[in-house]
This record gives C-alpha cells, structure tokens and sequence, in this order.
C-alpha cells in the first residue's frame, strides 16, 4: 500500500571503514539488552515508529515518495528523558558556596518569586524547552513554581513544541518566603483545575509536586495524597533525603515517622509514578517500601555534587528492584546535558566501587527514565508503536571526541567516550515525533 507511507521519514545509515555503529537503543538495562546496527534504518509514520532494523529488510517495505534521511555516520540513539528539573531556576544555575538549605534562601527561593509574572514565565519556559532540545533532551519531569501560571507556562511551551512532558504547581506552606506560599486549600483547587486543564492534553502530564516534607504541613501533605488518590494516573513529584541537614530538620518536623520516606508514604504519596529527587540518605526499610509500592527515583549526580549532597547508591536501588532515572535539576545541578550528567553519575559510582557500563547508563537516560515516569510504553527506545523522539549524536562534535570515537574498538567503548567526552555540542538535532525541531547551528529551534 503506497499511500501508507506517504508521509514517512526514514533514517538511512550506511556503512563505512571507520564507523562501527549506526543506531542505538536499549531493550532492558542490561548489556545484552543494548542493540546497535550498523546499517540500521529507522521507519517513523505519523510521528510513530513503525520499525527499526537493518537496512535492507526496511528497504522493501518503502515507496517511491518515502522521505529518506541519510545521516551518514553520526549516531541515532532515543531521546534523552530527564527525570527531575526546575524551570524557574535557569538564573539559579553556577551560584556559588552554599549546601541545599542556604542555597534555597539565598538563591532558589527569590528567583522562584519572578514566576508570578505570566510574561517572565512564558520567556523562560520557551527558553528552558529549548535548553532541552539542544542537549537531547525531549522528555522531562519539570518542577515549575508555586504560581499556576508558570505551569501553564511550561505546558504551553511544550505543547508548542508536541513534546511528551510531565510538570506541576509547586505546594509550598511553611519554612519559605511569605510570597511563596500557598496554603492547603489553595494548593488542593489550584492543583485540581491545574490537572483538569492540562493532564492528558496532547502529549502533557501532570505531577502533584509537593516541594519537599519541610515545605508543606502534614495538611498539605495530605491535601496532596487526596489529589493522589482522586487522579490515580497522574504521577507524583518531590525530594527526598537529599541533604543531611535537611533530613534532621525533618525529623525534628515529623517526630512520629518512621522516616522521611515514611512523611509522605503516609500521606499516600508513595506509589507508582511517583518519581523522588535525590534519595541519598535512606534507610534499608525505605528501599523495602520503594519495592512494595512502586515509587522512583531520579538520580541527580551533578546536582549532588554541586551541592555536596552525598553519594546515590544505584547497587542498592537495583538490588531492591527501584526504577532509576537520571534528573539534571537544573538549577542544583550545572548542567541540561544527560551526557554530562551521565559523566558526573560515572564519577560518583566511581567512589563507591560501583561501576556504570554505557549499556546501563543509556538505559538510565532513555527506557529507565520512561520507566521511573511510567511512560516505557510511549516512549524510551525504538519499539514498533512507539513515539518517535530521537536524536543524532555527532560523531565529530569537538576535535578530542572526533579523535578518541576514530580510536574506539568496540560500539560500547564509542558510546562510553561519547557520555564522558560529550555535551550539548554532541547533539546535531533532536526529532520530536519524527519532526526535526532542533538543529545544532541554528539559532533558535
Ligand atoms: N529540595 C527542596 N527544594 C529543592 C530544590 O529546588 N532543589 C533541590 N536540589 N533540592 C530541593
Ligand atoms: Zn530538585
């Protein structure tokens, strides 16, 4: 049937001395589950893939006015999924010599106020998406402000751009600026008109997005699991035990609990899509209730070494079957590329005697994070059906990495150069359902 593929675009590679890879895409976080081909085509229709596999077995399925688009010998691998990122906080980035707290009070929280401006928040959330698209990115958990419009912000700038994005309306009560606080009551309606405006529109979803157990009241906090429980399929969007500071404060805050897990597992906000930010100082118990209830967590090295956080242990996580996904957070983090944070998150298992294999750290920024979102049936790698975001990875982005790819042996070792090496300038375009929306070069997406 001709017409079927009338509107196809096909990614064509081919093959040539010195490439050794062509497409990538994970299958599961093991290496085994990491496909290459080396002459590989990608058939996309209606922003769908309808396949990916060698060249010729795709060749027959063609028309004569199928679109073919050669990329040569860059890398086409999915697009990269950030599972924890603030919008408000591009001018919070590179602020200098304070841990989480201090930080907050001294920068986060006065250039989070800005946002109550629906001019300032509409600029900077086009701005923010496409920081996104230039370094890869085209899926994220975005953490907007405490005012709804910075959520309509984000969401319009994303639905501009069709992208699959998950954001929500910051509840904070207590312990911050009076200027950024909301209340109980208002948190619930805002929340509530915020979900039944915007979650399922296109590709958008929306997350209930309790700042974190210091901010809100255990009214609020409960506020939030009743929204929970009413919109079963929205996710869930917070911190937690990211800093040992803040954890003690938590406990002189909720002397009951368990935990600081346990805060907000009472509250019924412990459950599948729920995504919590950091998760560095937990206990045995709490990795027991993260396996019993389905939550994940979003890895944010750069972040957690920017602010001298600690150490995310990912061994554990795996050992107790918890979907990981990597998050930049911008502003704590320094950095929109997952490739750079994929570089930071080497480092910090490095000083555990923890090792990241490139199989598994794609994994963690492709299927893992569409996973910790609970969207791996939408998007994350190149299965038949599923959405088509994807982006083209510059074989020769800088002299060094140009240099070092000419050297690799092995599709692994040219993958592991590219995250360690690699950066925005890695990335020659982004695709968002098989519609080119960024190139590198150009000046605006
Ligand atoms: N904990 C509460 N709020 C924040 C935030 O904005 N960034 C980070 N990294 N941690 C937080
Ligand atoms: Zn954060």
């Amino acid at each position: 049937d001709d017409a079927a593929f009338l509107d196809s675009i096909t990614l064509r590679f081919t093959i040539t001395d010195s490439s050794h890879y062509h497409i990538v895409h994970c299958l599961d976080d093991t290496e085994a589950g990491l496909q290459f081909f080396t002459d590989g085509m990608l058939l996309v229709k209606d922003g769908k893939v309808i396949e990916l596999g060698p060249a010729e077995n795709i060749r027959a399925q063609l028309s004569a006015d199928s679109l073919i688009i050669d990329h040569g010998e860059h890398l086409i691998c999915p697009g990269l999924i950030d599972c924890h990122v603030h919008f408000p906080q591009l001018d919070v980035i590179a602020s200098y010599g304070a841990q989480l707290l201090d930080w907050l009070e001294t920068y986060t929280f006065p250039s989070e106020a800005r946002y109550g401006d629906p001019e300032i928040a509409q600029a900077d959330a086009n701005f923010f998406i496409d920081e996104l698209l230039r370094n890869g990115t085209t899926t994220a958990l975005v953490f907007a402000s405490v005012h709804p419009t910075s959520v309509d912000a984000i969401f319009t700038a994303a639905q501009q751009r069709n992208m699959r994005l998950a954001a929500g309306k910051v509840l904070m009560d207590r312990n911050c600026p009076a200027n950024l606080q909301d209340t109980p009551a208002s948190a619930y309606h805002d929340s509530r008109e915020l979900i039944e405006k915007w979650h399922h529109q296109d590709r958008l979803l929306y997350a209930i997005t309790p700042r974190f157990a210091v901010t809100s009241s255990d009214a609020q906090l409960a506020a939030a699991g009743q929204l929970a429980e009413e919109f079963p399929d929205t996710l869930i969007h917070t911190h937690l035990s990211e800093n040992l500071d803040e954890v003690a404060w938590i406990t002189e805050l909720f002397p009951h609990a368990r935990s600081y897990l346990d805060v907000y597992a009472q509250h019924g906000l412990l459950r599948e899509r729920s995504v919590f930010a950091h998760c560095i100082h937990l206990h045995e118990e709490d990795y027991q209730e993260f396996a019993q209830h389905g939550g994940g967590m979003a890895f944010c090295p750069s972040s957690n070494l920017f602010l001298g956080s600690g150490l995310f242990d990912l061994k554990k996580a795996h050992a107790y079957g918890v979907n990981v996904g990597l998050g930049t957070d911008v502003g704590g983090g320094t950095s929109f590329s997952l490739l750079q944070t994929i570089n930071a998150a080497y480092k910090v298992l490095q000083m555990q005697k923890q090792s990241l294999h490139s199989a598994e750290a794609l994994y963690l920024a492709t299927l893992g994070g569409a996973k910790t979102l609970g969207i791996d049936d939408k998007v994350g790698n190149f299965l038949s059906g599923k959405e088509a975001d994807f982006i083209i990875l510059d074989n020769t982005p800088t002299p060094l990495l140009a240099r070092r790819l000419a050297q690799a042996h092995t599709h692994k070792d040219a993958l592991f150069m590219h995250m360690i090496l690699g950066d925005d300038r890695s990335i020659s375009e982004t695709y968002i359902l098989g519609e080119r929306v960024y190139k590198k070069g150009t000046v605006s997406s």
